[in-house]
């Protein structure tokens, strides 16, 4: 691994035609989309079982930093301690159980207003309120519940089992290693980070981005960048985990004329908008093949892709981003990361979208709640400015979506609307879904364990 591009494992992926599709069950059930009493089981056996992604390690910068989180209705306090370790702890006073922690905050201790008793940012019982009240009390035997937490590709990870293995093992080293060179521990929200509640099950939010067979339905304008029908789509699957990607390239790009090919990477920033600031370099490097004629002629090995790979590597790493350990293809083309239960994420040299879905609080497993991210890499001076605020939407409809987003926000409830009809009790997948299969497989696993 050492000799090579990090980026050149992913070579290691399948296309399609050598998936095993034996082991996958390509037929599944819907009422795991509608059921409570399966959304009860998801609760115990895999929410309450799994790391999960509760925030980014930058937002507890400093020692005493705190945050509060929720996982299916169970409260959790994760706090930076001045040994610089963050740490988990179910937000629960061991006096009598009063939600210690609200919010966000940094305090040197953190304080029950109930009966004040307070605990050490490590959870150790410091003092209670009026000893005299008290009686004699084992303060070592009422520290605050600790629960796992660590970091990972710049995530705080938190997961409410007490006995669960460690994230690195949890996440492996084809994860761990197939990522590190996005650096994506330096990129920071930008542009939007948002949340809100949708009419569907969390499982039809992984579903719809796990696969891009629904392009030719719903994103018909990402045809002329993505070619579905090319068959060009490439898998890894490691533990529960899994990464797929498609070259990323103009439509037709053998078919059409150089000019032709060049309006298409113009044309790019209308879907991907990061695109922009790699163009002028882009388009100093296309004017170099520009003969006395005017006319573009190309030797052989360059076309507008290799020429698009180069201008983005060259932009960003003028942006002072190390680039070194990425490949060309990573430099262009977007890879789909999904990591069990619920996160997904496209990422490509420079940026990244993330969107995790988690069950609605109220219980309706009919509904979920959505949390979409931009990353982008900014050097260091530029990341508190540029920071996205979080954005909680009330107002169904109101947020806007760039058009991709927004065409699957509607499709989703649609799905639901369908998958709610009692009479109708399985939904095929195509091969193309094939991510989708394995996803439900790996569930399936989950709630097939015993406690
Ligand atoms: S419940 Fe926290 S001090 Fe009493
Ligand atoms: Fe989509």
């Amino acid at each position: 691994m050492d000799s090579v591009i990090k980026g050149e494992w992913i070579k290691t992926t399948k296309h399609m035609s050598e998936l095993d599709f034996g082991q996958l069950n390509m037929s599944i059930s819907t009422d795991r989309y509608t059921s409570p009493e399966f959304q009860a089981r998801e609760r115990e056996l895999v929410w309450m079982k799994t790391w999960q992604i509760v925030g980014r390690a930058d937002e507890l910068a400093n020692a005493g930093d705190w945050k509060t989180c929720q996982i299916f209705g169970q409260s959790y306090i994760i706090a930076r301690g001045k040994d610089g370790k963050l740490r988990g702890f179910v937000n629960s006073c061991r006096h009598r159980g009063n939600a210690l922690c609200q919010g966000k905050g940094n305090s040197p201790r953190l304080l029950c207003q109930y009966h004040l008793w307070s605990y050490g940012l490590d959870g150790k019982l410091i003092g209670v309120g009026r000893p005299d009240m008290v009686g004699p009390i084992d303060k070592a035997a009422h520290g605050l519940i600790e629960v796992p937490v660590d970091t990972a590709l710049g995530f705080i990870f938190l997961n409410p089992d007490q006995n669960a293995k460690p994230l690195a093992e949890y996440l492996g080293k084809e994860v761990l290693e197939g990522l590190a060179p996005y650096k994506l521990d330096e990129m920071t929200p930008v542009g939007m980070d948002v949340r809100e509640a949708l009419n569907c099950n969390w499982k039809v939010v992984i579903d719809a981005f796990s696969e891009g067979y629904h392009i030719i339905g719903v994103h018909p304008e990402l045809l002329s960048v993505i070619d579905p029908e090319a068959g060009k789509v490439w898998h890894g699957f490691y533990g529960d985990h899994g990464m797929a990607y498609s070259p990323f390239e103009v439509k037709n790009a053998q078919g059409a004329g150089l000019e032709e090919q060049v309006a298409g990477i113009h044309a790019l920033p209308g879907t991907f908008p990061t695109v922009t600031e790699v163009l002028p370099r882009f388009d100093a490097l296309v004017a170099a093949y520009r003969g006395a004629d005017g006319k573009l002629a190309f030797p052989e090995g360059v076309t507008v892709r290799t020429l698009l790979q180069q201008a983005t590597r060259e932009t960003l790493s003028v942006k002072g981003l190390d680039v070194s350990g990425l490949t060309d293809e990573q430099m262009s083309d977007s890879q789909g990361w999904f990591l069990f239960p619920n996160f997904f994420m496209t990422i490509r040299a420079g940026e990244a979208t993330v969107i995790m879905s988690v069950p609605h609080p109220d219980g309706d497993p009919n509904r979920c709640i959505w949390h979409v991210t931009a990353y982008m890499w900014l050097p260091p001076e530029l990341r508190a400015p540029y920071r996205a605020e979080l954005v909680e939407v009330k107002e169904p409809g109101s947020y806007p979506y760039f058009l991709a987003l927004q065409q699957d926000y509607d499709q989703m409830e649609r799905q639901q609307k369908g998958l709610r009809n009692a009479a109708f009790t399985s939904m095929t997948l195509a091969r193309e879904e094939v991510s989708i299969a394995r996803f439900h497989m790996v569930l399936d696993r989950y709630l097939a364990a015993r406690t």
